[in-house]
Order: structure tokens, then sequence, then C-alpha cells
């Protein structure tokens, strides 16, 4: 169970009774696929598109073009992963896929050296996605990094048995206990419309969300029922709104 510390930030609270509310949580699409994305972009919801290596893969088709495309599709930050895995290689990799547009956020994995890109990128004025994460600690390091953004993966730790939202609440209260870390919780790994609502509930900034969950997110019997059943009465009156 997790509580807030004793005499720690309770997340936005300026004063008895007054909560400072985020601006809102932002949908990023975890996917490489264009028609996905443009059919999503279209819908005026998504904030953002997360890619790592195995969703490129997937596509088959050219990464640094696909970045390019996706760009031009979605305003908002697009993650493009490193390939690299020391500190020099991935900030020259950093460099390039920060050069195809100006919303790619590049993201890197959760090590020592993926932390000296990271800060070193950071530096350069290039958003950081630091990916991979699988504990508050290495939050915290990433944050201290100068991360733009912070991918815990909620599902994958599920997988093994653990509380994946337990780690979004962690790095909520560590995050909050300290106003100069500007790192945004972009929960990841979300499996299920559960996990969009519960990191919701656990104040996390963004949540990058598989195109099927994402469409899935608007579902509900009772909506389709109650439709149907106003359709079906309006029917009856035989009129027209136009
Ligand atoms: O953005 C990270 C995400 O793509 C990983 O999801 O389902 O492979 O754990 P998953």
């Amino acid at each position: 169970m997790i509580t807030q510390p004793a005499g720690g930030m309770v997340r936005g609270k300026i004063g008895p009774g007054l909560i400072l509310k985020d601006t809102d949580m932002k949908f990023f699409i975890d996917t490489a696929d264009i028609g996905e994305i443009e059919d999503l972009a279209a819908t005026g919801l998504v904030d953002g598109v997360t890619t790592n290596p195995s969703l490129v893969a997937k596509t088959g088709r050219d990464f640094k073009d696909t970045i390019r495309q996706i760009c031009r599709i979605v305003d908002g930050p697009v993650s493009a992963e490193v390939a690299a895995t020391d500190a020099d290689g991935m900030i020259e990799e950093g460099r390039l896929l920060a050069a195809i547009a100006d919303n790619v956020a590049v993201k890197v994995p959760l090590t020592w050296d993926g932390l000296k890109a990271c800060r070193s990128l950071s530096q350069a004025g290039t958003m950081v996605n630091v990916t991979l994460c699988f504990s508050a600690t290495q939050a915290l390091l990433a944050a201290k990094a100068g991360a733009t953004f912070i991918s815990p993966f909620i599902g994958r730790l599920d997988d093994i048995g653990l509380d994946g939202m337990e780690l979004i609440q962690e790095i909520r209260i560590i995050y909050d206990n300290y106003e100069d870390l500007g790192t945004e919780i972009l929960a990841a790994s979300i499996r299920s419309p559960n996990h969009v609502k519960l990191s919701a509930m656990a104040g996390a900034d963004v949540a990058t969300v598989p195109p099927s969950v994402l469409k899935g997110l608007v579902k509900h019997p009772l909506t389709d029922k109650g439709l149907d059943a106003f359709l079906s009465d309006w029917a009856k009156t035989g009129q027209s709104i136009l």
C-alpha cells in the first residue's frame, strides 16, 4: 500500500483545500504503423507517438523515413529509440534522430550510458524519453539526468507477478517531493483500458497506448444499448432535426 509520506508534498496541493490540477493526461499512440497513427490522429485526441525497435521492426519499413512521416502526421513528441549501447554512440545517433524533426524525442534505455547520453542530449535542448524503467530509483536517476519523459513499463512488471501500477504511484510521490524535477511520467507497456484508468488515477502525465487499447477506451455495452434504444424511440416520432 502506497501512502503519502508524512509532511511530503501532496501532488499539486498548494494549501488547505486548494488543489492545483494538471492540464490534462496526454495520450500517445504506441506504434510505428503509419495507417494506425493517421486513423487515430484524425480524432484529435492524439498528443504524441512512441516507437521502439520492436515496433519499428514489425513495420518492415525504413526507420528514419517512418519517424519523418510520423512527425508530419502528429505535432506532439514522437519517440525514436537509439540502437547504440555506449554513451557516445547514443549521443551520435540521438543527434541524427533529433535532426529529423523538431518534435522527435530521443529514446534511450535506463542504463548508466543511457543516463549519460540523456544528460548530454537534454542539455543540448533535445527531448529525451528514458525507457525500460522498472524501479522508482531508476526513475529518480532519469529525472536527475534531465529526462523529458520517463517510461515505466507497467505490463512487463505485471507479467512477472509484480505490481506495475505501484511503480507509477511511487514515481509520482517521489517526483512531487522535488519541484525541480521536470520529468513527465509516461506510463508505458499498457495492455488494457484499466491500465489507462489506474495510470490517470495515479497521476501519470502521459499514457502511451497501443491502438487497439485506445480504440477500446470508448467502448461500453450499456452505451451501445442505450444509443440503440434512443434511436429506436426517436424513429417512432417520425421527426427530423434538420
Ligand atoms: O513503449 C513501450 C511499449 O511499447 C512496451 O510495451 O507491451 O512490449 O511491454 P510491451
